[in-house]
C-alpha cells in the first residue's frame, strides 16, 4: 500500500553515552537513541510513523507474536567510510525480502519506498552512532511482529514495524579465523513448503538446539542438509554457503528452503562481474564428502550480512572429518571479503552502484 512519509520525530531528554572509540562494540549488545517506529490496525493501515526514544516496549501477555511467532525480521549495515561519510549497501533488497516474508507469514506488507525513506531518516538521526573503527558498522535490524493481544490461533490484526539500530564489531569473535563444522544429520532447519526463504523467527528457534549440541562436539556451527531426504546441502549456521570445487566456485540453487541472501547474491553477482561465475548446484552431502576427501574441494565459506564471509576450516559428518588450509593470499573467501567490504566501506570503487549514501 502506498504511504505518505510523514515521520513525527519525539525527542528523549537525554542522551545514552556512546562508546569510546576504539571501544569493544561486540555484536548487537548496544543500542541507539531513537527507533524508528509504524503501527498497522486492520482496516486503517500502517500509521503513525514516528522516530522515538529507544526504550522497552510494554506488551499484551496474550501478544501474539508471544505465542505464535508471527513476526519477520531483516539485517543490514550502515557503513562509516574513511571519507566519513555514511553509506548503505543495497536497502532496497532488504525491504523487498522483508515483503516477501511478510506474505509468506501472514504479515501487512510495507511499502518499500516508505520503509527506506524511514530509514534514511533514522540513520540521519543517528549518524554519529555509526562507528569508525575498521570491521565495525552501525547493524540495522527492521522487524514486524504481531501486537494484538489475543489467543485465537489466526493471523493478528495489529502489528508493529521497529526498525532499531546496534553499533557493533565483528559478528564472530574469531572474525574471519576458519570455523569448524558439523554436518546435521538428525535435525533440519526448513522444508519446502515450509519458511525457509523467509527471515522469520521460527527458522532461528529451530535452530539453536543443534549448533548446542553441535558446539558440545566441539564445533561452533552446523550446516543444514535439506529436510526431506537429509541428503543436500543447504545453508551453514544462519548463512548462505559456498564451496569451491575443482577450482569453481558452487553455491545450493534456491529452493524455497534456503534463505534468498542479499551477500551471496552479491557474491554471485560479483564473481560473474569479475568473470568467474559461480554455478547453483544441487549437492549430495555423501558426493561432497568425497570430493573434499580426495582434495577437490578446496575451500568453504559462509556468507551472511552480519559476518560477511567466514571461511570453514573444518567439516565433519558422521564419523568423518576433513580439514580445510586457508592461504589468505590465495583464498577466493578471502578475496570477496575484501572486495565485498571494500565497496561497502568505499576502498573500492562500486562498479556495480550497490552503494547508497545517507550523510552528505
Ligand atoms: C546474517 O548473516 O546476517 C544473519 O542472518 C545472522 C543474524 C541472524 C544475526
Amino acid at each position: 500500500m502506498k504511504q505518505q512519509a510523514s515521520i513525527t520525530m519525539i525527542p528523549r531528554a537525554e542522551l545514552k553515552a556512546k562508546p569510546q572509540a576504539g571501544a569493544k562494540l561486540g555484536f548487537g549488545q548496544i543500542f541507539t537513541d531513537y527507533l524508528f517506529a509504524l503501527d498497522y490496525v486492520e482496516g486503517k493501515g500502517w500509521h503513525d510513523a514516528r522516530i522515538e526514544p529507544y526504550a522497552p516496549l510494554s506488551l499484551d501477555p496474550a501478544c501474539m507474536t508471544l505465542h505464535y511467532g508471527q513476526t519477520i525480521f531483516e539485517g543490514m549495515k550502515a557503513y562509516r567510510g574513511e571519507d566519513d561519510r555514511v553509506r548503505l549497501f543495497r536497502p532496497r533488497l532488504n525491504f523487498e525480502r522483508l515483503n516477501v516474508s511478510a506474505k509468506r507469514m501472514g504479515i501487512p506488507t510495507l511499502d518499500v519506498d516508505l520503509a527506506l525513506e524511514a530509514l534514511r531518516t533514522l540513520i540521519r538521526t543517528e549518524a554519529d552512532w555509526v562507528p569508525a573503527e575498521p570491521g565495525t558498522s552501525l547493524y540495522i535490524r527492521p522487524f514486524i511482529f504481531a501486537t494484538e493481544g489475543s489467543l485465537g490461533a489466526r493471523s493478528a490484526r495489529q502489528f508493529r514495524f521497529l526498525i532499531i539500530l546496534s553499533p557493533s564489531g565483528a559478528y564472530y569473535a574469531s572474525g574471519l579465523d576458519p570455523v569448524s563444522i558439523f554436518i546435521e544429520d538428525e535435525y533440519v532447519r526448513a522444508v519446502r513448503g515450509g519458511t525457509g526463504f523467509a527471515k522469520t523467527a521460527a527458522n532461528y528457534a529451530v535452530s539453536l538446539l543443534s549448533q548446542i549440541e553441535a558446539q558440545e562436539r566441539g564445533y561452533e556451527q552446523v550446516l543444514w542438509l535439506d529436510g526431506v531426504e537429509r541428503r543436500y546441502i543447504e545453508e551453514v549456521g544462519s548463512m548462505n554457503v559456498f564451496f569451491v570445487i575443482d577450482g569453481e566456485p558452487v553455491t545450493p540453487a534456491l529452493n524455497g528452503s534456503i534463505l534468498p541472501g542479499i551477500t551471496r547474491r552479491s557474491v554471485l553477482e560479483l564473481l560473474k562481474h569479475q568473470g568467474r561465475p559461480a554455478r547453483e548446484v544441487h549437492l549430495d552431502v555423501d558426493k561432497l564428502m568425497e570430493l573434499a576427501r580426495t582434495g577437490r574441494v578446496t575451500e568453504v565459506f559462509g556468507t551472511g550480512t552480519a559476518a560477511v564471509i567466514s571461511p570453514v576450516g573444518r567439516l565433519a559428518y558422521g564419523e568423518e572429518s576433513v580439514s580445510f588450509t586457508y592461504d589468505p593470499a590465495q583464498s577466493l573467501a578471502y578475496r570477496l571479503y575484501d572486495d565485498l567490504t571494500g565497496i561497502q566501506y568505499g576502498r573500492r570503487p562500486d562498479e556495480l552502484g550497490w552503494v547508497e549514501f545517507v550523510t552528505p
